[in-house]
């Protein structure tokens, strides 16, 4: 059971994401426990502002101090063993490890900054760390506290249900995932791969782990770079490229 506190201003973008699919069959059987605070209810005032303009000048508004810390250490107050992120662009990079290592967590929580960011003071005592979900900016954390439940959510064991296992995914078995097919056999000309029909289950897990190999050196070579391969990988990787040789070697362009 993982408990994920949410803290933003705009608590009502949380409402669709808890309802559907595997995030809401997550609370039902209480493998996850969610639950949003907001920030603008520990705002002082008659209008609860909970921004203002930037010491120094320039544009955009930044986020009061008060209100952000008032929430956070409430939050901790009800969950002192949760860990507390702050999502921002200057986070670490999330990935499929972070998303594991934060599956071990009892508890998290997600401070959703809004505007052009959260006073730096906020940083220094009350978050213990930053997280980004890539290169680009949004308007806002709360989508990106979104992609991080999702992800560490289905990593919670008993969530996807099924045979279906976080195991194979790609970015745990460092390779891409092999191509999928479900009925009908034939669809507007294209046909299912023979061996997946054949039932030689040693075939197909083959097929399945070469195609993955194929995948990723196509699409991702990348993750290819860090990658440990079993010598099967290595095998069938040397007997590819000596048929890209022989195919090279028949539309030589050297003169
Ligand atoms: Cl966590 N927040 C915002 N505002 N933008 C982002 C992000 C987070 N991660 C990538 N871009």
């Amino acid at each position: 059971m993982i408990n994920f506190i949410t803290l933003t201003i705009f608590p009502e973008m949380f409402n669709s994401f808890w309802s559907y699919g595997i995030i809401r069959k997550g609370i039902e059987q209480k493998k996850i426990s969610v639950s949003t605070i907001n920030i603008r209810d520990f705002a002082e005032g008659k209008h609860r502002v909970t921004d203002d303009r930037p010491y120094g000048g320039g544009c955009g508004m930044v986020m009061k101090p008060e209100p952000v810390a008032a929430a956070i250490r409430h939050a901790r107050k009800k969950h002192p063993e949760a860990y507390t992120l702050l999502l921002t662009p200057q986070g670490q990079l999330f990935n499929q490890g972070l998303a594991q290592k934060l599956a071990d967590q009892p508890g998290l929580i997600l401070v959703c900054g809004r505007y052009e960011g959260i006073d730096e003071r906020i940083l220094e005592h009350l978050v213990d760390d930053e997280l980004s979900i890539g290169d680009y900016v949004l308007t806002g954390g709360e989508l990106a506290a979104m992609v991080v439940i999702d992800a560490v959510t289905r990593l919670i064991p008993g969530t996807l249900g099924g045979e279906y296992s976080a195991e194979e995914d790609s970015f745990s078995t460092g390779l891409l995932e092999y191509p999928h097919y479900t009925r009908p056999r034939s669809f507007e000309g294209a046909e299912v791969p023979e061996v997946l029909l054949s039932g030689n289950h040693a075939a197909i897990k083959e097929w399945r782990r070469q195609a993955s190999v194929v995948r990723t050196l196509l699409k991702r070579p990348d993750l290819l770079m860090d990658k440990h391969l079993s010598s099967d990988d290595i095998r069938f990787m040397t007997k590819l490229q000596k048929d890209l040789k022989t195919i090279m070697g028949n539309h030589s362009t050297a003169s």
